[in-house]
């Protein structure tokens, strides 16, 4: 396994996630044996390289979040695995209550950042490089991105949550995207539907794509009507 890059976060995984060491596991080993308990190297993949991005740092109100790249390969393949841990600050009872939510939001058929595990009260994704402002205004506007953002306007709206801008809490691997943020912004789900998130939509799409807006108003209206409402069951569970 080469190292490119180390520094606190990897020092952090070393110390604090590797299973305690038998003899004398040189750094390297410790580092790859904590990769594999944080599920970042999967059954059957070999580890190649660790590159650490940055340690913790808060850049949310909830979290802590560092972030590194591990290439494994899997069958002769080599795949680029960059992620993201977010520490969050409440501990364990906050993690349940946004893997909750992350639960719900994937049910309703919203995307997520791929899970590889939850260690420590530590939240451990994949990380999506954009934000939906860095990439949609680029002239990217007939990618899935848009949809994805529509349809999870319809559904947050449809559910109730009560978001501020919730396109703050989504990001983009450039291709779909993803609902990063299951924080307080998010809040719960209500019994009444809202219109929280079409008045973000409907800024964010103004400024940057104003030739869409009545197309993306019409899109919403389906998907909306189209949203399966929340049961009372499902809102007692989140809990
Ligand atoms: N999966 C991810 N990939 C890349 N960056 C992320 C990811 N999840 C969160 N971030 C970034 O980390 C920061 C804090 O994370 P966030 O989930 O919003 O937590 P908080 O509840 O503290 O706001 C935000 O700037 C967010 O965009
Ligand atoms: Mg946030």
């Amino acid at each position: 396994m080469q190292i490119i890059a180390a520094g606190g976060f990897a020092e952090y995984l070393v110390d604090k996630v590797a299973p305690p060491s038998v003899g004398y596991d040189s750094f390297e080993q410790q580092l790859s044996a904590a990769l594999v308990r944080l599920g970042l190297v999967k059954p059957g993949e070999l580890l190649h390289s660790f590159e650490e991005w940055h340690n913790y740092e808060q850049k949310g109100g909830e979290t802590y979040v560092a972030a590194a790249q591990v290439v494994v390969e899997h069958a002769g393949v080599l795949i680029e695995r960059p992620f993201v841990s977010k520490a969050v600050i409440n501990g364990q009872e906050t993690v349940n209550r946004m893997l909750k939510r992350r639960a719900f939001l994937r049910a309703c058929g919203i995307l997520t950042p791929e899970l590889y595990s939850v260690h420590a009260a530590c939240i451990n994704e994949q990380y999506l490089p954009y934000t939906i402002q860095q990439h949609l205004p680029q002239g990217h506007a007939d990618s899935n991105v848009l949809q994805d953002l529509v349809h999870a306007a319809a559904v947050l709206d449809r559910q109730g949550f009560p978001t501020f801008n919730y396109i703050l809490d989504m990001r983009t691997d450039g291709h779909r995207a993803h609902y990063v943020d299951f924080g307080w912004d998010l809040w719960d789900p209500a019994e009444n539907p809202v219109s929280c998130a079409l008045a973000a939509l409907m800024a964010f799409v103004k400024r940057h794509l104003p030739h869409l807006m009545e197309e993306i108003q019409r899109t919403y209206a389906l998907l909306r009507e189209a949203a399966r409402p929340f049961s009372a069951g499902q809102s007692a569970s989140l809990g």
